[in-house]
């Protein structure tokens, strides 16, 4: 297959597959062999290359390290009858872009963030692990390089991707926690990109919230600290009274693809949805009247991770037990998710692509496969 964008392809010399213990598999700790990388030298994309994850030398000036111009996406690969695939990766192509606007980058063609993907997972079908619940995560991300520190919108970028097998990012269900000091985003501010300081500015809260024995902070609406926003890996949904609501996306928080495309299920599904603005009295008064049923978290990472509790100042609300009986409406989400991704359900909207065929294995030569 003839591929669109020019890339070097320098398959690694020294796999590291046969090291990784698929059996153990932490989220985030294992790296899979190759990256892409491509620069931005002002003016054009320039020196797409696929080689060997590596460390890269940066300047201690990288503008980057210091004014925090740096995005990032989260994807999964899995595999299906074989073949490497991919869940609705354009819609990531397409949210990288609206990151880099918010952060004064410069967009990537989708078509090329496609191309990349897909060439980069085909290298590395091998380390897609094929157990339930695992997946290859794809962190594609987007950073300044210019090295003259005034502040100031780079000139010059790089956006790289590389991958990783990992498990469940949340083994077990989560406890959460809800932060009425620390807020995550305001409006006018970046919450709705995926940009690199929103996570940071959650880490204080986040470790505070574990120290007193919860996983998350739940975070509320800046202004009034009163509309549940999102968990900073997820975003949130309550059934109360056999209605699913999830909070709107006005602008803090993150447009998740998984939140979207559960969305579209649950319609489908004929339940009835609520996106819109919800307070966390509105899910209090719930639980006291005994209507709160569910409440779970959707990410790339997280897909469908039931929440066990929610502690409100002084009130925990513990939430029914975690099982298929109790908690019906997550339970048929995630097994649905888990199902397509594994060609198990048939896939209605046409979210699956395939990797193969990327033309990388042309670039590289017969012998990748055998790497
Ligand atoms: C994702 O779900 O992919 C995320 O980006 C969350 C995270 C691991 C930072």
């Amino acid at each position: 297959m003839a591929v669109k964008y020019p890339v070097t392809v320098t398959p690694t010399t020294k796999s590291r597959l046969s090291q990784v213990d698929f059996s153990n598999l932490p989220f985030g700790k294992v790296i899979s062999d190759h990256m892409f990388v491509i620069d931005y030298d002002g003016k054009n994309w320039v020196d797409a290359r696929i080689e060997a994850f590596q460390n890269m030398e940066i300047s201690p000036a990288n503008l980057a390290l210091h004014y925090g111009q740096s995005i990032f996406e989260g994807m999964k690969a899995s595999k299906l009858n074989g073949e490497p695939m991919l869940f609705r990766p354009e819609m990531n192509a397409h949210r990288l872009n609206a990151s880099a606007e918010r952060m004064c980058m410069p967009p990537l063609p989708e078509d090329l963030f496609l191309q990349a993907v897909k060439m980069l997972v085909e290298l590395d079908s091998e380390w897609i692990p094929e157990k339930e619940d695992h997946s290859l995560y794809i962190r594609p991300l987007m950073f300044a390089t210019d090295d003259y520190f005034g502040v100031h919108a780079s000139e010059k970028y790089r956006f790289l991707i590389f991958t990783g097998p990992v498990g469940p990012y949340y083994p077990k269900p989560v406890k959460l926690w809800v932060e009425e000091v620390y807020t995550r985003a305001a409006q006018g501010g970046s919450g709705e990109a995926k940009c690199a300081g929103n996570y940071g500015a959650s880490l204080l809260p986040a470790m505070r919230a574990k120290q007193a024995g919860y996983d998350q902070v739940m975070w509320m609406d800046a202004v009034e600290k009163k509309y549940v926003q999102e968990v900073g890996v997820m975003n949130l949904f309550f059934v109360i009274d056999g209605k699913v609501i999830t909070p709107a996306t006005t602008g803090t928080i993150l447009r998740g693809i998984t939140r979207e495309s559960l969305i579209t299920l649950l319609k489908e599904w004929g339940y009835n949805v609520e996106d819109r603005l919800l307070s966390i009295t509105e899910i209090a008064d719930a639980y006291w009247r005994g209507t709160l049923q569910e409440c779970f978290g959707a990410g790339t990472a997280a897909v469908v991770s039931n929440v066990s509790d929610i502690t409100w100042r002084d009130r925990k609300m513990e939430l029914p037990p975690i099982d298929d009986a109790h908690r019906p409406v997550a339970a048929r989400l995630k097994k649905h998710i888990n199902r397509l991704r594994m060609g198990l359900e048939p896939d209605t909207h046409g979210w699956m692509q395939s990797c193969v065929d990327s033309g990388v294995l042309e670039l590289v030569g017969e012998e990748v496969g055998a790497l």
